[in-house]
């Protein structure tokens, strides 16, 4: 593997699923892999989860890590080719990036959709630069379009607790303040579509995936109808995809935040959630303390989903 975005970069789930319950269980056997490696970890943006899960995932693998927070202490990059930097961007992306890649042997790179450019962010611009310019394997911790470490964290915790062979599992949109990215529910839905499990996104209308995520999902607007005999339920707020909106807020209903209600109707289902989230906005009180909360059996499994990445970058070396 050179790089991770998509899920087709993992190839087949199954091996890659007991990749990780293998990892899981032995966590320090492939320190060697990592011996004299280092790891630079960028962050255009805020981490909690990302941060420590990837750390620790290469500290497991022995590898050296270094993270370099871009908007606190380094200085501030320009990102377009032909501006005249006479502001206050002291620095451009392209000659940063090749000096990054000659410090380290793998780059993890985190940078949001900025939501200003839709081409933009759907061409992932400062990802794809990283991959062309740091002559280093790459991978996304979020960028503007996936978040495939969560993704793949998420399958492991699904695979953890299914009680059956095909679960329902329901992405549903849930309110929120600001409008937030579309990775984890792009990358969530891309997993989902790769696997055989009964998939089910339900989201106002002018809330829909771009169709190159959402593909063979099934899509429900009614929330009520949608969480029925549901296995698992993902919630997740996400601005819409399609124009004028791109990037907008459209609705704030509160309707669609998961509540104990809504839970009842699911098959004793699972409530799930990548984590921040915004209590008694998206979900309730009462849900994310419940038994049948996975939040934070999902957090930890990021430290899974990033271990097999990068075990694999470093086995492609
Ligand atoms: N779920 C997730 O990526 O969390 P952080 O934003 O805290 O890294």
């Amino acid at each position: 593997m050179k790089q991770f975005l998509r899920v087709q970069d993992i190839g087949n789930l199954q091996d890659a699923i007991r990749e990780a319950l293998e990892v899981k269980q032995n966590r320090y056997n492939y320190q060697h892999l990592g011996k004299n490696k280092t790891l630079l970890m960028i962050f255009f943006n805020n981490s909690l989860r990302t941060r420590l899960s990837t750390q620790k995932a290469a500290m497991n693998l022995g590898m050296n890590v270094m993270v370099l927070d871009v908007n606190q202490g380094a200085w501030k990059l320009e990102t377009e080719r032909g501006v005249v930097m006479d502001g206050d961007k002291s620095e451009h992306l392209l000659e940063a990036i090749p000096v990054m890649g000659s410090f380290c042997d793998i780059i993890g790179v985190r940078s949001f959709a900025k939501y200003e450019n839709k081409e933009d962010d759907y061409s992932e611009k400062i990802l794809q630069q990283f991959i062309r310019y740091s002559g280093k394997p790459v991978f996304s911790m979020e960028s503007a379009t996936v978040h495939p470490l969560q993704a793949f964290a998420d399958l492991i915790t699904i695979e953890e607790h299914k009680r059956t062979e095909r679960p329902k599992v329901v992405l549903t949109w849930a309110p929120h303040p600001k409008a937030l990215p579309q990775a984890v529910p792009n990358s969530f839905a891309q997993w989902m579509n790769a696997t055989d499990y009964d998939f089910v996104i339900t989201h106002p209308k002018g809330y829909e995936l771009a169709p190159q995520f959402a593909r063979k999902a099934l899509i429900e607007y009614n929330q009520n109808k949608a969480l029925e005999n549901a296995d698992f339920v993902y919630a997740k707020n996400w601005a819409p995809y399609a124009d004028p909106n791109y990037g907008k807020i459209l609705c704030n209903d509160p309707s669609w935040t998961i509540t104990e209600e809504k839970m009842a109707l699911t098959n004793n289902g699972f409530f799930m959630h990548c984590l921040p989230v915004r209590r008694n906005v998206i979900v309730t009180d009462a849900v994310i303390e419940s038994p049948n909360s996975l939040v934070i059996q999902e957090a930890a499994n990021r430290e899974i989903s990033a271990q097999v990445v990068i075990k694999r970058l470093l086995e492609s070396m």
